[in-house]
């Protein structure tokens, strides 16, 4: 079984119909993107997958549970991570204070019963073990998150997400805005945390070079309708996502 399958989910605004009968699955372990124009629907998605929107009708399945009605608290809690695409970040306190508020908010739930002076031990080892995972030195760890580059205010994005253990990371256009060495150090660290924790992925991006240097599946999305799937260079040489997309609209952005 999947570790998610969102089967036929809607949600329309309106009379725009912002996502239609789309289904999808992520396999544990697997890394899969969603590509589309503008406006096909992916953010819209994401929020119905991480419960900031109910979809209209169909289900989605997580780990064995439907998490279809859950709010967005609870499914962070059942495992799938979020790192936003405006940032979620407190621009005013440190790198380093700001995971440790997540790896505290993770902590609260298991570990309320030891001492405080212990629980601080830990939380600093768990803080520091994820400021280097996702790549920031001591220096970048003491600056005002807020001050920080661009790709190091989305590194720390990706640990706020790490924080919390998912089994399911999703990142909504993570290389948004940034330089070319920026983007490529993110994908060099999405596919090493991925690896490392043997974390699901599912993603959107508009960078084709991240998107195919990343996904081992990807989902065609046109208008809330999901036009293809398959492996990157299923879609790479299929004719319609040519058409629809990779072809027309991608100059337009
Ligand atoms: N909260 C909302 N209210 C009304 N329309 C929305 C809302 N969110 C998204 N839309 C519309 O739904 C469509 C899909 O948007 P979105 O999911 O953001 O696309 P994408 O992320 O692929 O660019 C767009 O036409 C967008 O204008
Ligand atoms: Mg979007």
């Amino acid at each position: 079984m999947a570790l998610l399958t969102a089967g036929n989910i809607s949600k329309a605004f309106g009379g725009l119909q912002a996502t239609n009968n789309v289904s999808l699955e992520v396999e544990t372990g697997e890394r899969v993107s969603i590509i589309g124009p503008n406006g096909a629907g992916k953010t819209t998605l994401f929020n119905q997958i991480s419960g900031y929107i109910r979809p209209d009708s169909g289900h989605i399945i997580f780990d064995g549970h439907d998490i279809t009605a859950l709010s967005a608290h609870d499914i962070v809690r059942r495992g799938i991570g979020r790192a936003f695409q405006r940032s979620n970040i407190f621009p005013r306190l440190t790198a380093f204070a700001n995971i440790q508020v997540a790896v505290i908010s993770q902590y609260k739930l298991t570990f309320n019963l030891w001492r405080p002076a212990s629980q601080l031990t830990i939380v600093n080892e768990r803080t520091t073990h994820i400021l280097e995972t996702i790549g920031l030195n001591d220096k970048q760890a003491n600056r005002m998150a807020g001050q920080l580059a661009l790709g190091d205010q989305k590194r720390l994005e990706i640990g706020l997400a790490l924080a919390l253990e998912p089994k399911l990371l999703l990142l909504d256009e993570p290389t948004a805005g940034m330089s070319a060495q920026e983007t490529e150090g993110t994908v060099q660290l999405i596919k090493n945390i991925t690896e490392q924790f043997d974390m699901s992925l599912l993603f959107t991006e508009h960078d084709m070079d991240v998107v195919f240097g990343i996904s081992e599946r990807i989902y065609v999305l046109n208008q809330g309708n999901v036009i293809a799937q398959g492996a990157p260079q299923d879609i790479a040489d299929n004719p319609r996502v040519q058409q629809v997309y990779l072809g027309t609209t991608i100059e337009e952005e």
